[in-house]
């Protein structure tokens, strides 16, 4: 089917910038503590009006993101907050119904954006009707949907693997006398893709969702699900053994055997010709491998996923030079056909202002919205919000509460801060995660009002970016400014040059940029300055990033 294609010849996913939504955390409208899909039309405009206003005082009235991705939304029994998915073509109760749904791509589409969904192929929730059949008999016709096997004769498991969250990665079905392989929850059992019908099953699901008008993919773990046929022991990974606890069987070992197969991308050129038949619809991995093995993931000829995640921003020490680095070498890797895209925080992890400081966060904004590719930006990271305060009584996540309270991931999770009524006006009710402390002064409507707010940082930025060429499809190289403070590099386009310069330190810094133009601070980071520079003699204050507009 022919493609759509938007300005200069490139796709929504290219040139956009994707907002990830968190549903159990982003607004309630039901009074249960709990974010849902309602909430989540209500506040499109937030996102995306489709007008992008600025006022007299030169605020903008949304933040303008082109895409949405919603993490999962389907019904389960939560015990890992929605990727234990016991039904894949449904809404859970706690989020709205399909109609819901419905509205909700129907409000995105007429904001003129695209909306993107979580999807969860290597494990389904115990409760799934799949899993209950298999775990039935073992003569049941799906009993090899899922992958069991027998106990070693001493009764322990077929082999070494560990599970992500703690302990073996496999649990022992009492009733049928073999094991089942997870490498998460013991609620969250593999499945089998080695099985022609279950290909075929997700492949339906795709299509389920693709003919109500969903735009794109973010493919849970998609590199996990193949595993070895004899699935061997993983060998012991040295480097690591002494320090970690038993109980952190996962990181003890290699991962040889149990995912990033070579098979694996066999299937994902299957899933593209699905999405091919289709009208511009995009293909989104949580892939977390080393460069050479992550660029895999765009296919030999770019017929795999549009875009596998680039995550790996996210675990560098906050310093120019690293980063400069990974960047450079990153684009030196890729492919023609390989469009490159960063994410810099995520349910996962850590917020952002938390990992980095909240003056580091602003330069890491600009960062994510001026480097070639498409950015995804984590709900709440507009607002600089910071680590939630989890208790073990208030926490929630299970990966908390079998690996501690210092790897729980519900700190990135705590609900949106809309305004200073209680509970920040995610919910008329107590929620799920506290909301944080800071919700009074960090919030959507506070930061509205004060014209230098991250919100509006973020606001502007995406403005400018929207309607600067050279930085949603100009070229990148960086530039040697003989400083280890900052991070410069250009965008260059027929239409204009920008040239972005990043403070990464808390001193200030005066640099020669290799670049002759003249040249016009076009933002600060700061929010306070535009005026003509020399590039000669560049001068940036702590943790300021700039971008310059450049005249030859
Ligand atoms: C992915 C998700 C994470 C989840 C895990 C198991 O890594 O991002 O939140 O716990 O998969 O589905």
């Amino acid at each position: 089917m022919k493609r759509e294609k938007n300005a200069g010849d490139l796709h929504w996913w290219q040139t956009g910038v994707i907002y990830q939504i968190y549903p159990r955390s982003f607004k309630d409208t039901s009074g249960n503590g709990i974010g849902d899909l309602e909430g989540i039309i209500t506040n499109l405009d937030y996102l995306n009006d489709g007008i992008a206003q600025q006022s007299t005082e030169g605020t903008l009235s949304s933040l303008g993101i082109d895409a949405i991705w919603l993490s999962p939304f389907y019904p389960s029994p939560m015990a890992d907050f929605g990727y234990d998915v016991a039904d894949y073509v449904d809404v859970d109760p706690l989020f709205g119904d399909l109609s819901t749904f419905d509205r909700l791509v129907d409000e995105v589409h007429k904001r003129g954006m695209k909306i993107i969904i979580d999807y969860v192929p290597n494990h389904s929730s115990d409760q799934h009707p799949w899993f209950v059949e298999s775990r039935s008999s073992r003569t049941n016709s799906k009993r090899n949907w899922y992958i069991w096997r027998d106990p070693k004769p001493d009764g322990s498991p077929p082999n070494n693997w560990g599970s992500l969250f703690g302990g073996p990665a496999w649990t022992l079905d009492e009733k049928t006398g073999q094991y089942y392989l997870h490498q998460f929850l013991k609620e969250q059992p593999e499945l089998n893709w080695r099985e022609l019908e279950v290909k075929e099953a997700f492949f339906d699901v795709l299509r389920f969702w693709m003919d109500r008008g969903v735009d794109g993919f973010r493919m849970d773990v998609i590199g996990m699900i193949l595993k070895d046929p004899d699935l061997r022991d993983n060998p012991l990974n040295r480097r690591s053994d002494i320090d970690l606890p038993d109980s952190d069987a996962y990181w003890r070992l290699m991962h040889k055997y149990n995912k990033d197969l070579d098979q694996v991308h066999e299937i994902l050129r299957e899933f593209r010709e699905l999405a091919d038949q289709y009208s511009d619809r995009c293909l989104i991995g949580e892939v977390w491998y080393e460069l050479p093995r992550w660029i895999m993931y765009y296919g030999r000829n770019g017929d795999e996923l549009h875009l596998p995640f680039n995550f790996r921003l996210m675990s560098l020490p906050w310093d120019a030079v690293a980063f400069q680095y990974s960047v450079d070498e990153m684009e030196a890797a890729l492919p023609h056909f390989g469009w490159p895209n960063y994410v810099l925080g995520s349910h996962d992890t850590d917020r952002l202002a938390s990992r980095l400081g909240t003056p580091q966060a602003r330069v890491a904004a600009m960062l994510l919205l001026t480097l070639r590719g498409t950015p995804t930006l984590y709900y709440g990271d507009e607002l600089g919000m910071i680590n939630g305060v989890i208790t073990p009584e208030n926490m929630q996540d299970p990966q908390g509460f079998r690996l501690g309270l210092h790897r729980t991931r519900d700190t990135g999770r705590t609900p949106m801060q809309w305004n200073t009524k209680p509970f920040a006006d995610f919910s008329t009710v107590e929620p799920w995660l506290p909301v944080g402390e800071d919700y009074l002064r960090r919030n959507v409507e506070r930061q509205s009002e004060d014209a230098t707010s991250m919100l509006n940082l973020y606001r502007q930025l995406l403005m400018y970016r929207r309607n600067t060429p050279a930085l949603f499809e100009g070229t990148y190289r960086s530039l040697d400014v003989g400083h280890k403070c900052c991070y410069v590099y250009a965008r260059e386009h027929t239409e204009g040059s920008r040239l972005i310069a990043l403070n990464f330190t808390d001193q200030f810094c005066t640099m020669a940029v290799p670049y002759n133009a003249d040249a016009e601070i076009a933002i600060s980071t700061f929010l306070d300055r535009t005026e003509r520079v020399s590039l000669s003699n560049l001068y940036l204050r702590p943790y300021e990033g700039t971008i310059i507009e450049v005249v030859s």
